[in-house]
């Protein structure tokens, strides 16, 4: 799971309404304590009937809130006061009825009142079937809340709980725990210095997949937690990041512009679309060969003989952005994932892809890097010429702090440039 250490001793002050994604709040409760922060809980009356005041208790270690009228309550804490202690005011799931509440400001019980009394950001993920979700009223209700500095995480398309398939699921937990922290964050907010405003980055993440036929694909074991951690870590300097990334779980970095392809001529061509980009960073783990014939029918066993793939070399798209030419980014960092010999080999690739920079980890049995939370890097540069001008050895970080420190290097190194698009 992503570290967000912004997430460190904030309190959180979760709304849960009545609707059956209400399950999923339980498990961002333990995802936010896990992460450090204070969860304090209003159930509405709807929320109680999907999960019980005892579990949210247990979870969020916290009392849990749900009657207005309860004398104890409010003489131990009030409403108004309920609403002011926490940092940021969560209210997942949000249900139809609720947002339309918050919007004509009504305040019949305690999930409402508190939203009215509050003077702290709020945060909804709302969660219904599709048509209510479509419907003009919620959809005003939005615009009224959105109007009104609230924001929003999802909804998700998907299946939903009433056998309906439409937009209406709410937000993972994930990633609604990535937007509690981008709320929170002052840098993502644009209150703090942002070395990377006005500057344009491409980021590749995460594996491709190569189809074989219909059904059958050639991949890698990459997660694209390196290259989401990077694209995150660029976008809260301010730069405006586009993630191009394969299929993978990560949810998308608060703040970028995400591409999802699947094919190595498919990064190739998102890429391209992309330039002129300042930096390009590229994290993904892009398949070395593709099928040459991808069979349009399903390949089927019984046809006596075994297939033979027949693989052609798919493109290098570091090896291609780091070409000289009008739309060459200024910066073009690359990777190098290995199991042995490490600096040698990265410094090889360093001239061979004739790129700037290369973040060189080892990923040999036993290292964790791969699918794992942490990364132990050195950064390479070159000198003009393609030698080597400098190594650094970055200490065992989280992908999260690898990705924060590689983006303020970045800044630094593009700092008083020309900027590729003014
Ligand atoms: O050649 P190798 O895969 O070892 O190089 C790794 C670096 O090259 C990474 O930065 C990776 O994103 C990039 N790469 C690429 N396109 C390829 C192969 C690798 O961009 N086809």
């Amino acid at each position: 799971m992503p570290d967000f250490p912004i997430l460190d001793g904030k309190r959180i002050l979760l709304v849960i309404a009545g609707g059956i994604a209400a399950y999923k709040s339980l498990e961002l409760i333990r995802r936010l304590r896990e992460q450090g922060c204070g969860v304090r809980c209003v159930l509405s009356e709807g929320g109680a009937r999907f999960v019980t005041p005892l579990t949210v208790a247990a979870l969020s270690e916290d009392k849990v809130y749900h009657d207005l009228w309860s004398l104890t309550d409010e003489s131990e804490m009030g409403h108004i006061r309920l609403s002011r202690e926490a940092d940021l005011v969560v209210v997942a799931p949000a249900t139809a009825d609720l947002l339309a509440k918050m919007a004509t400001g009504l305040a019949d019980d305690l999930a409402s009142t508190t939203l009215l009394a509050t003077d702290k950001p709020v945060l909804v993920a709302p969660a219904m079937n599709s048509l209510m979700w479509a419907h003009p009223a919620t959809q005003t209700n939005i615009a009224v809340l959105a109007g009104r500095g609230v924001r929003r995480i999802g909804p998700n398309a998907g299946s939903l709980a009433c056998g309906e398939t439409g937009t209406g699921r709410m937000a993972e937990p994930a990633e609604i725990l990535a937007a509690i922290a981008a709320v929170l964050d002052p840098l993502a907010r644009g209150e703090g210095p942002e070395p990377l405003r006005g500057r344009r980055v491409l980021v590749t993440s995460g594996p491709t997949i190569e189809p074989i036929d219909p059904v059958r694909y050639i991949t890698n074991r990459s997660s694209g937690r390196q290259g989401h951690a990077i694209a995150r870590g660029l976008a809260r300097l301010g730069a405006h990041t586009i993630l191009v990334t394969g299929p993978t779980a990560e949810p998308d970095p608060p703040g970028t512009h995400v591409i999802r392809i699947e094919t190595a001529d498919q990064m190739l061509a998102a890429c391209q679309a992309s330039l002129p980009v300042d930096v390009a960073v590229c994290a993904a783990a892009v398949a070395d060969w593709r099928v040459r014939n991808v069979a349009g029918q399903k390949l089927k066993k019984d046809q006596g003989e075994m297939p033979i793939l027949e693989l052609v070399e798919n493109p290098d798209i570091l090896a291609t952005l780091s070409k000289a030419g009008p739309h060459r980014p200024g910066l073009v960092v690359g990777f190098a994932a290995e199991t042995q010999r490490v600096l040698e080999h990265a410094q090889a690739k360093l001239a061979r892809k004739a790129c700037d920079w290369i973040v060189a980890n080892n990923v040999g049995p036993g290292t964790g890097t791969f699918g794992g939370e942490r990364n132990t890097v050195h950064l390479l540069r070159a000198t003009a010429e393609g030698g080597l001008a400098s190594v650094e050895d970055w200490p065992l970080l989280s992908k999260v702090s690898v990705g924060e420190r590689l983006a303020t290097a970045i800044a630094d190194h593009v700092a008083g440039t020309p900027r590729a698009v003014s």
